[in-house]
């Protein structure tokens, strides 16, 4: 039996397992709060994203962004499975540059680059730095003549439309920080052309947010960016040679509907994730054949995270405390992780699938409210702020107690790389199952020492 969709997970003695490997077992070797993830599920999702594409529009190029899960592991994996890869940040480029990702091979998005940054994508001739200004066009072309060396760049739109999706995720309007409004691209091209020693616009790039389940948004924003480009081919002759749409490839999230009484029905809609990739593509792909063909030989570009890794890695930890409020008729457990491991429970109100992966089998139609270990009151795995964004109560084995082990299922994205040591918390670990069914320990999980790392103490 597959877990919530996902051919990796699955059950065996009443316990969940990942590639055929106890999920239980390698959390009790390795010890809780910890990130389990499938090296064949990130290449399956990298190849499944390439595919659809292709299948529509033969010239598409992946490009992973590396900020959904930056281990050196999982961007070795998606550069092994023929991926390449977006950046946001210099470490991200250093980062991705070890796990052997050619420059050419590299996008840099980002709306505060800084000269050092910009800097190191046109040392290593990167495929493209995103511009997110006017401003930033002049820094790049300045920094390229102190280089001695061309920028390839691709301008960054706003297509002002909006995913649909909760706010804080949401990238492509006019009230979000990122992009250049459509009026200012001709004066940029201009600036271009009177520097093309210096700077090659290569073409146009919007992202309009994560988990983006409405198949409109991406055509209206597609539709905005072509006939923008339509008719700048028209009055400068300028074609682009790629078309970048960014992320926000969905996934699903749910096991079951359960949750779907507890929460309001846009965040259920967003977070069940329907619209497959194939979908989209064949809809991008039509769009971009359509205007008379003129875009028919770009090259597509997309930058998806959590499509690529989300469901490829559970997180696990440990109950370890457990009370009865009786004034409220509430029964709760303490787990060993909160918002220090995923924090995108609390920024974006995210929903994650749990099970009691020891106890997988037992049906799961106890309430309990579940809480993390900060002291925070909003450490919950619940909707803190009453708005109904996230189901109160999870529904657990009504067996649950102190010592089981409670697995959050896809949440590979945006998961490890927001972890922080709050509290005191050591970091979680990251451990890769790898295709030959071997453990790879992608991070190690930390120790108290790893708390002093780079502190100074005053006194000795
Ligand atoms: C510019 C850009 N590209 C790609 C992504 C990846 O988005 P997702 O993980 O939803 O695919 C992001 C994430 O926010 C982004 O900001």
């Amino acid at each position: 039996m597959n877990i919530n969709n996902i051919p990796q997970l699955s059950i065996k003695n009443n316990h969940l397992h990942m590639d055929g490997r106890d999920i239980v077992e390698i959390a009790g070797h390795y010890g809780t709060p910890l990130y389990i993830g499938s090296e064949q599920r990130i290449e399956d999702n990298v190849r499944e994203v390439q595919q659809a594409f292709q299948k529509y529009h033969a010239n598409t190029t992946v490009h992973y962004a590396a900020k959904a899960e930056t281990s050196l592991a999982t961007l070795e994996i998606v550069h092994m499975a023929g991926g390449s890869l977006e950046v946001n940040s210099g470490g991200e480029l250093y980062k991705g540059m070890r796990a052997g990702f050619a420059g050419k091979n590299i996008i840099f998005n980002g709306v505060a680059k800084t000269e050092k940054e910009i800097e190191s994508a046109i040392v290593n001739e990167i495929k493209a730095i995103n511009v997110d200004s006017p401003f930033e066009l002049e820094r790049i072309v300045e920094t390229a003549m102190a280089c001695k060396k061309q920028a390839n760049v691709l301008l960054r739109i706003v297509p002002d439309v909006a995913s649909g999706v909760a706010k804080g995720v949401e990238t492509g309007t006019h009230e979000c920080k990122f992009g250049t409004m459509l009026e200012d691209v001709p004066a940029m091209l201009h600036y271009a052309k009177e520097h093309e020693k210096w700077v090659c616009v290569r073409g146009f790039h919007f992202h309009i947010g994560t988990q983006t389940y409405h198949l409109t948004s991406f055509l209206e924003s597609l539709q905005v960016l072509l006939e923008f480009a339509a008719n700048i081919y028209k009055e400068m002759q300028f074609l682009p040679e790629i078309i970048d749409i960014g992320g926000g490839l969905p996934i699903p999230y749910f096991i079951d509907a359960t949750a779907s009484q507890y929460m309001q029905p846009s965040i259920y809609q967003m977070l069940r994730g329907v619209l497959t990739t194939d979908e989209i593509a064949e809809a991008v792909a039509g769009k971009l054949h359509a205007y008379d063909g003129i875009f028919k030989d770009c090259e597509l570009l997309l930058e998806p995270g959590r499509k690529i890794v989300g469901d490829a890695f559970v997180m696990v930890s440990r109950v370890e405390n457990k009370k009865y409020r009786r004034a409220m008729n509430e029964n709760w457990i303490m787990l060993d992780a909160g918002l220090n491991v995923m924090s995108e429970v609390k920024n974006y109100h995210w929903y994650f699938p749990m099970v009691c992966a020891n106890k997988i089998t037992e049906p799961h139609m106890y309430p309990v409210k579940i809480a993390g270990p900060l002291c925070e009151s909003g450490d919950v795995w619940m909707d803190y702020d009453g708005h109904k964004d996230l189901p109160d109560f999870r529904m657990m084995p009504e067996s649950v107690t102190v010592g089981d082990y409670i697995a959050m299922l896809e949440t590979g994205a945006y998961g490890t790389s927001m972890m922080s040591r709050y509290n005191g918390r050591p970091m979680a670990g990251v451990i890769i199952i790898r295709k030959d069914g071997s453990l790879f320990m992608a991070k190690k999980p930390e120790t108290y020492e790893d708390l002093l790392t780079g502190e100074f103490s005053i006194a000795e």
